[in-house]
C-alpha cells in the first residue's frame, strides 16, 4: 500500500501519486505513459489521468505495480478492475499483469492455443488472476526464459498441473521444472511454438517464438522508447556479452512482428523492420563491446 507521506516529490499534484518503495521497474510507464514518467531513479506521476481511459490505465498500474508503490486517494476501488486481467495484446497473446518483485517487476504473458495455453514467466500467484485463467481454459505450458523471471511458476504448475520449460542451465531457479532443454539449437516444443537458446544475459537464456509472429524475448531484448529501435542492456548483461551479440544475429533469421520482454517495452514492426533493426542493434553491440 503506498504511502501518501512517502510520496516522490516530482508527483504531480492530484489523486495519484507514487511512493518512494518505488523500484523503478517501468511497469507503470507501459501501462499507463500518459499519467507515469521517470526521474532519476523512480517512476512519478507526470500528468493526472484526464479522460475514462486514462483513469482506467492509471489504475491498472497501481493493481500492477510490484512494490505497491502507486498511491490514488480517488473514490475508484481498485479491485474493480483486477478481473479486467490478463489484457489482451493481439489475439490469441495477453498481458498478464500482477509483476511480481520476485522478479524485479518482470512482466509475463498469456497466449491461447486449442492445443493448451501458455504462460510465459510468471507474476504473482493471486486468486482474481488465478480464476480468470481458469476460465480462459488454465495453463497446460509455462516456457521459462531464464531464471530471474520465475517468480510464482511453481505455484501456477502445482495449481494447473502445467509442464514447466527452462534450459538446463537455469535449473538452480526451478529444480522440479517438468521439461529441461538443453544445448544451443532452437527445438519445436509444439506445433508454431519454438524455442530459440539465446545465451548471454544469463548462460541458459531462451527466447520463445509464436506463429512466426510473437517473439517472448525475457530480458535478451527489449524496445528502447526514447531512440525508437530494438535494444539490449550490457549493464544487465550477467553471463557473456559477447554470446548476447551472436544470439542477437542470429534471431536475425527468424520472422516475427512482435518483441515481447520481461523487463522495458514491447513492440509491434513489420517483419522487415523487425530484422533490420535487429542487424543495427548487433552492428551497435561490436561496438559497445
Ligand atoms: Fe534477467
Amino acid at each position: 500500500m503506498a504511502n501518501l507521506e512517502k510520496r516522490v516529490p516530482a508527483n504531480v499534484l492530484g489523486e495519484f501519486f507514487v511512493d518512494t518503495t518505488c523500484i523503478d521497474c517501468d511497469t507503470c510507464r507501459q501501462i499507463a505513459p500518459q499519467v507515469f514518467g521517470e526521474t532519476v531513479g523512480t517512476a512519478f506521476v507526470h500528468a493526472q489521468p484526464q479522460t475514462a481511459v486514462d483513469r482506467k490505465r492509471a489504475l491498472y498500474a497501481l493493481v500492477c505495480c510490484p512494490t505497491g508503490s502507486i498511491g490514488s486517494s480517488g473514490s475508484d476501488d481498485p479491485k474493480s478492475v483486477m478481473t479486467d486481467f490478463p489484457l489482451l495484446i493481439e489475439e490469441p497473446v495477453y498481458y498478464c499483469g500482477f509483476n511480481s518483485p520476485k522478479s524485479y517487476g518482470g512482466n509475463s504473458y498469456f497466449i491461447r492455443s486449442s492445443h493448451g495455453n501458455w504462460m510465459i514467466d510468471s507474476p504473482k500467484f493471486l486468486p482474481p488472476l488465478v480464476r480468470k485463467l481458469e476460465s480462459l481454459g488454465g495453463i497446460a505450458n509455462i516456457f521459462l526464459t531464464h531464471r530471474d523471471d520465475v517468480a510464482d511458476a511453481q505455484k501456477f504448475a502445482r495449481h494447473f498441473g502445467s509442464r514447466r520449460f527452462i534450459h538446463q542451465a537455469e535449473l538452480k531457479s526451478q529444480p522440479d521444472a517438468e521439461v529441461v532443454l538443453e544445448g544451443t539449437e532452437p527445438l519445436e516444443l509444439a506445433p508454431g511454438f519454438l524455442a530459440i537458446p539465446t545465451p548471454g544475459h544469463t548462460a541458459g537464456h531462451m527466447v520463445l517464438l509464436s506463429q512466426d509472429r510473437f517473439l517472448f524475448t525475457g530480458d535478451h531484448l527489449d524496445y528502447d522508447r526514447d531512440e525508437q529501435r530494438l535494444a539490449a542492456s550490457h549493464d544487465y548483461c550477467w553471463y557473456s556479452w559477447p554470446q548476447q551479440i551472436e544470439s542477437i544475429e542470429k534471431l536475425a533469421s527468424f520472422h516475427f512482428e512482435w518483441v515481447l520482454p520481461g523487463h522495458g517495452q514491447r513492440v509491434h514492426l513489420p517483419a522487415d523492420e523487425m530484422r533490420r533493426q535487429l542487424v543495427e542493434l548487433g552492428r551497435r553491440m561490436r561496438l559497445d563491446r
